[in-house]
């Protein structure tokens, strides 16, 4: 017996940030964007909401899907790296907004790799029999900190919410195997200055715009291609699974480019690579969470199929998953 998700929903905001919009802001093109990304929209939470105002509406639509009570829920996990506060936790905003009592619950820092990580924690406590229906979130307001005056960055993030069950299976289907990676080293590549214990925020770091994020675009590029490229074959082959034998590769959606890379490095043709990237750019954590709903919804996934996410982020932080799904769409 091992442990799958029983539920998975998502959320995003209605307010769209399209293109043609970034062009009035700073020195841009839609050509550019669309050319150099894969990117024509992406959504924007409004000011009233924040990360666990998503991160809830998605764990709702999760907890439906599931077709259970949330009191059933006996963990919260949120992976996110915009978290409403600097505490408590966003895993513990949603636990009050669901009405969930006395579990535990904690925020997980990985990045765009934050959703399969979290899958990853989740999957080995359900298996190691203390919990039995763990909810993991990925939220994600990179709207908040994206610098609107800095083209390099601000045409590729977005705002959105995923959410899953993970619980026990009593057949073969299940989260087969997990690979995750992280490199410090390479922390610097992508970062957001100020804020934290390193350097408080203060009138100067918020005028110099330390609070956003900055980005070694290019450099990043490369690792990215590669690692996860990597991570798919190294899961593949310690599972004695052929790439031919996946039905769906969801990968991270941070660049078109990227994706393609990865598709090349492992093999794969771009009909069983997920993308909804156009709509949405790259929502960190949870990008991969939003394709795994959009790809089950639309049954682009069906009862017995085996998938592959496969992502990395700020760390840098990477991880693959291998799914036999267990449900039906
Ligand atoms: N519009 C027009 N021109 C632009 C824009 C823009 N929005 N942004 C950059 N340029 C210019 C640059 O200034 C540069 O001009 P120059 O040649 O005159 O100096 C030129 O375009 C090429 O810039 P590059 O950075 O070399 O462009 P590249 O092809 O590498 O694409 C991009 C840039 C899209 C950022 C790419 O490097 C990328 O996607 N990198 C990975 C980013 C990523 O996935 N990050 C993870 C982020 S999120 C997370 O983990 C939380």
């Amino acid at each position: 017996m091992g442990s799958n998700i029983i539920g998975v929903g998502s959320y995003v905001p209605e307010k769209i940030l399209t293109n043609a919009d970034l062009e009035k802001m700073v020195d841009t093109s839609d050509e550019w964007i669309i050319t150099r990304t894969g990117i024509k929209e992406r959504r924007i939470c409004p000011p009233e909401k924040a990360t666990s105002d998503l991160g809830t509406e998605a764990a709702r639509r999760a907890i439906e899907d599931a077709g259970i009570d949330s009191s059933q829920i006996d963990m919260i996990i949120c992976a996110t790296i915009t978290a409403d506060m600097i505490f408590p936790s966003t895993a513990c905003i949603i636990q009050n907004n669901l009405g969930i009592e006395n579990v535990p619950c904690f925020d997980l820092s990985a990045a765009c790799s934050g959703f399969i990580y979290g899958l990853e924690v989740a999957r080995n406590l359900v298996n190691g029999g203390r919990y039995n229906k763990i909810l993991v979130v990925a939220a994600e307001c990179m709207s908040r900190v994206t610098d609107y005056t800095d083209r390099s960055t601000c045409v590729l993030l977005g705002d959105g919410a995923a959410a899953a069950i993970i619980s026990k299976t009593e057949d073969s289907t299940g989260i087969l195997d997990t690979y995750l990676g992280a490199s410090g080293k390479y922390g610097n590549l992508l970062y957001v200055p100020a804020g934290g214990s390193r350097m408080p925020a203060t009138h100067e770091t918020v005028e110099k715009r330390m609070h956003f994020m900055r980005m070694e675009g290019s450099a990043l590029f490369r690792i990215a291609v590669n690692a996860m490229g990597e991570s798919v074959k190294n899961i593949l082959d310690r599972n004695g699974i052929k790439v031919q034998d996946i039905s769906l590769v969801i990968p991270h959606q941070a660049n078109i480019r990227i994706i393609q890379g990865v598709a090349k490095m492992i093999d794969v043709s771009m009909d069983r690579v997920f993308l909804n990237i156009e709509k949405y750019g790259n929502m960190s954590a949870a990008s991969v969470g939003v394709a795994l709903d959009e790809a089950v919804k639309t049954k682009k996934i069906k009862k017995g199929d085996l998938i592959c996410m496969v992502s990395f982020g700020a760390g840098l932080t990477w991880a693959a998953n291998l799914i036999r799904w267990g449900k039906n769409g």
